[in-house]
């Protein structure tokens, strides 16, 4: 069997949670391949609303197994809150879930030196989610990480040398420290984990296949934030590409079948960085007002803006999409034309490829189409869609190369419409 991918194609937030779980039932086995509880993906369903930063969206279906891949990085602490408050709501996690002994842990003493890297950023800050995730992929690339299979052997030894080197670290930046308490909360945090299965997860998925089962492997964050392909500095610290779920849960790159990129009707990011179809009118603030775009755990507001095919193009190649997914098209319901960035100009001259920087110099060039003035939210099936939406699907696949196979109307599980191809 082939192993599936989802991914968000913008700066994250896109509705991955929400679709991987509506994906589920069509598979045996779900896993997370990178980032960590810098991740905030809802689901709602059945009145129910749950926001998974560490633990994979495929847990609340019929018992698939779910994975926790070696390139996903784990707070201890955070993982033993979130993984408490799901076991409380009847989730019999102990028994759905695995963890790769390979996944690296993050410290307290990381999220300090993330706090610490901002700081001395000053104005070019990348306004990070403050969880330690660049410097545990910091420590894993320079070789010095903490990996949860270290916790059977000599662990306290391991800890106490990678939290001196920290400590030597933040005092050379002047941050005082004090992990005391922390510490203490971390430690249990350890003791809770050692009560998962905790695997070889990549022979674990391997043997998986190869006896007939399915994978659907859950991206975080979004191509526009991956560390080689994104708005770098302005990225997060993994690969979020479809590349990633081969190096993240060891899988051969021949293995992948599908790969589903998703992407909003409209575009959103958090934190900072360039943001080419940001909107600073009452436009933008009604999208955010009408989509709810504020951050999943941090609250913090979405910056708001049109949808950008240049970029979408450009992650659509990176990763080999073969089907796309559209979200919260129900947010431009209300709106007379909607807007849609075709090419950039930089510095006067016209290109529809990607440029190198984004920082400076990009004027969007955009195509207005009508809206279509129908409340959408409850339809369930495509015959149903006004002209100007089918119109508007069409005019994203032709500029985009790939079909619109789903398209997503609400945030409840049931708001899906899947559509024939
Ligand atoms: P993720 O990180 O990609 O899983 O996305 P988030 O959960 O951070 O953000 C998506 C937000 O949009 C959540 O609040 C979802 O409940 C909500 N949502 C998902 N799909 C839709 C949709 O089609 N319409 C609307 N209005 N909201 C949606
Ligand atoms: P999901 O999986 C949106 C952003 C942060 C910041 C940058 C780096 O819910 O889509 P980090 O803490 O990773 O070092 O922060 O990346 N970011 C996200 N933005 N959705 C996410 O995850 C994000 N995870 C990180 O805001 O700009
Ligand atoms: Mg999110």
């Amino acid at each position: 069997m082939k192993v599936d991918v989802l991914l968000g194609l913008q700066w994250g937030d896109e509705g991955k949670g929400k679709v991987v779980d509506v994906l589920t039932p069509r598979y045996n086995i779900v896993a997370r391949f990178q980032g960590g509880p810098n991740a905030g993906h809802t689901l709602e369903f059945e009145g129910h609303h749950y926001v998974l930063r560490s633990i994979p969206s495929g847990i609340f279906q019929r018992g698939q197994i779910n994975v926790i891949g070696n390139g996903v990085v784990l707070d201890p602490v955070l993982f033993m809150e979130e993984a408490n408050d799901l076991e409380k709501s009847g989730v019999d996690l102990k028994r759905i879930l695995k963890i790769s002994r390979k996944a690296h842990l993050i410290m307290p003493t990381h999220r300090l030196l993330d706090a610490a890297n901002e700081r001395m950023k000053g104005d070019r800050k990348v306004g990070t989610t403050g969880k330690g995730i660049g410097p545990t992929y910091t420590d894993k690339i320079s070789r010095h990480g903490l990996r949860v299979g270290d916790i059977a052997e000599n662990f306290e030894q391991k800890y106490q040398a990678a939290k001196q080197r920290h400590i030597a670290l933040l005092t050379s930046m002047g941050s005082e420290v004090d992990v005391t308490a922390l510490e203490a909360r971390w430690m249990q945090g350890i003791e809770y984990l050692k009560q998962f299965d905790i695997i070889d997860s990549e022979f674990f998925i391997n043997k998986q296949l190869a006896e007939g089962k399915s994978v659907l492997c859950e991206g975080a964050q979004g191509t526009m934030l991956d560390i080689d392909f994104g708005s770098y500095p302005f990225v997060t610290s993994s690969n979020t590409i479809c590349a990633g779920a081969c190096a993240g849960l060891g899988v051969a790159p021949r293995k992948i079948g599908e790969v589903y990129g998703i992407f909003k009707a409209y575009c959103t990011r958090v934190g900072a960085g360039p943001f080419p179809t940001e909107l600073f009118d009452e436009t933008g603030a009604e999208i955010r007002r009408i989509g709810h775009e504020y951050g999943a755990v941090t609250g913090r507001e979405r910056r708001c803006g049109w949808i950008d095919l240049v970029a979408l193009r450009y992650t659509i190649m990176l990763n080999g999409v073969t089907q796309l997914i559209m979200m919260k098209s129900d947010v431009l319901d209300g709106f007379d034309t909607i807007k849609a960035c075709d090419a950039y100009e930089v510095n006067g001259k016209v290109t529809r490829d990607f440029p190198f920087s984004i920082e400076q110099g990009i004027k969007p060039i955009y195509t207005e189409l009508p809206g279509w003035k129908t409340d959408m939210t409850h339809l369930t099936s495509e015959d149903q869609f006004p002209k100007a939406f089918s119109d508007y699907i069409a005019f994203l696949e032709e500029k985009l190369g790939v079909p619109i196979t789903i398209v997503s109307v609400g945030p409840d599980r049931q708001q899906t419409i899947i559509r024939k191809h």
